[in-house]
């Protein structure tokens, strides 16, 4: 037996056995929980520790994960270094992008030259997107500068018109909406194409989707995802549609003939929950004569409250929104971010404050570019010398700037930009 169907053999026996869940991480495409202030343990996620949690029922995700997804170490990081020339960025060397699946093919084709191209994407939510929806964003912009190579980004209406209670126009105008925020992170409009599912949907790239139908049955459909037999039969098919972009036969008019073949691999920056789709894409690759598709994983930006949750749309005092006023980011962190302080001033500066649960913290270890600066944070924290008001106030800074900066793109992103960005066209690469 392979492993994965070793996996989905042991996961059928447990759901028909009925095993409980004794583990606190929760981690599905549809669902990120822990009760643990620090946060998700990533490690024991993706099952870089010894103790390996119990196979739940519960836990599809952390199952997937366990095979082929590795921790992103400082080799990795330092030959990527090597290869493109560049310092790691923040999110790179600070570990908020921590595992991968077959990077290193990928960097061997920078190295050798081979083409290869980035894709990402989003499923549209109504209003402004949040801070931490702009995470994978803002780290796959620089990748994009830094590989030079052609982006793609999937905004998966249908997948919220299936989830959700919507309209399919209600749908693909929310998609469109946020689009502009997306694009306001800074792409490059001559090699950055975006496209929504309803609206794209053409030959090439329906003809993969089938293909991977196909190729996948409903045993392992459910063992990966977790969909019983209640779930509407879309739900089954979607993600499909998901992993169809990682092919470039779905885009001619990027990769044109060659792109035919398949054989040009993609490189998904994405947070950890999306693995799911990619495992099955990996899966059936061989079977369609594809490439296997490279992944790069963040955690998750903590909500506001604590990192037991992340930002969630839907609670709004949890996020940092785009569209926040400087006034409204200063209010809502004073207010909500959640502090590793202690309750008084005395006993603050006698025991010091924790800055694995300060929320104020890791948002600076997201967005603060000194690292000489952050370790004197972490320090004096520790130690007591910072008080809780104080680094919440260099948190605000850190963040409104970065808000700053996309609201003043945004400014600029209008409809006729999202239909650049939307439009079918070429790229300057040759294949
Ligand atoms: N399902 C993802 C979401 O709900 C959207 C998505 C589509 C995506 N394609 C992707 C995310 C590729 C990461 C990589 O947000």
């Amino acid at each position: 037996m392979t492993a994965p169907e070793n996996v989905a053999a042991k996961l059928e026996e447990l759901q028909v056995n009925g095993e409980e869940e004794d583990d606190d991480d929760k981690v599905t495409p549809w669902e990120v929980t822990t009760t643990k202030a620090s946060g998700i343990d990533y490690d024991k996620l993706i099952g870089n520790e010894e103790k390996n949690c119990v196979i739940s029922t519960n836990f599809f995700f952390k199952i997937s994960v366990r095979f082929g997804c590795r921790k992103l170490d400082e080799d990795i990081i330092a030959r990527f270094e090597r290869v493109t020339g560049h310092k790691a960025c923040v999110m790179l060397r600070r570990g908020m992008f921590f595992a991968h699946r077959d990077f290193t093919s990928i960097l061997d084709c920078k190295e050798k030259g081979e083409p290869f191209f980035l894709y990402t994407g989003r499923g549209a939510s109504s209003g402004s997107l949040h801070l931490g929806h702009l995470v994978p964003f803002i780290f796959t912009k620089w990748l994009q500068e830094v590989f030079d190579v052609p982006l793609i980004v999937q905004m998966t209406d249908d997948e919220k018109f299936l989830w959700k209670d919507m309209t399919v126009d209600a749908a693909k105008k929310m998609s469109r909406e946020n689009m502009k925020d997306i694009i306001s992170v800074g792409f490059d409009l001559t090699k950055t194409f975006i496209f929504n599912n309803f609206d794209y949907m053409c030959p090439p790239f329906y003809e993969n989707i089938v293909k991977i139908w196909k190729a996948v049955n409903g045993n392992q459909t459910r063992s990966i995802f977790g969909f019983t037999p209640e779930d509407c039969m879309g739900k089954a098919a979607f993600p499909a549609v998901e992993a169809a972009p990682c092919f470039a036969s779905s885009f001619p008019h990027i990769f044109g003939e060659k792109g035919k073949k398949n054989d040009i691999p993609c490189l998904i920056p994405c947070a950890i929950d999306q693995d799911p789709y990619f495992r099955m894409c990996r899966d059936v690759a061989p079977k369609l004569k594809a490439s296997k598709p490279s992944l790069i994983f963040s955690t998750f930006l903590p909500a506001l409250q604590g990192a037991q949750t992340k930002m969630s749309s839907s609670e709004p005092n949890t996020c940092i929104f785009l569209d926040d006023t400087p006034k409204q980011i200063k209010n809502k962190i004073n207010k909500y971010a959640f502090s590793g302080g202690q309750k008084t001033i005395e006993e603050h500066r006698a025991k010091g404050g924790n800055c694995d649960v300060d929320i104020s913290f890791q948002f600076l270890r997201f967005f603060l570019e000194d690292d000489v600066e952050l370790e004197k944070i972490r320090e004096q924290y520790t130690k007591g010398e910072l008080l809780s008001g104080e680094l919440k106030a260099r948190a605000t800074v850190e963040v409104q700037k970065i808000i700053a900066e996309m609201a003043e793109r945004r400014k600029n992103v209008t409809d006729e930009t999202v239909d650049e960005f939307t439009k079918i066209r070429s790229f300057p690469y040759q294949y």
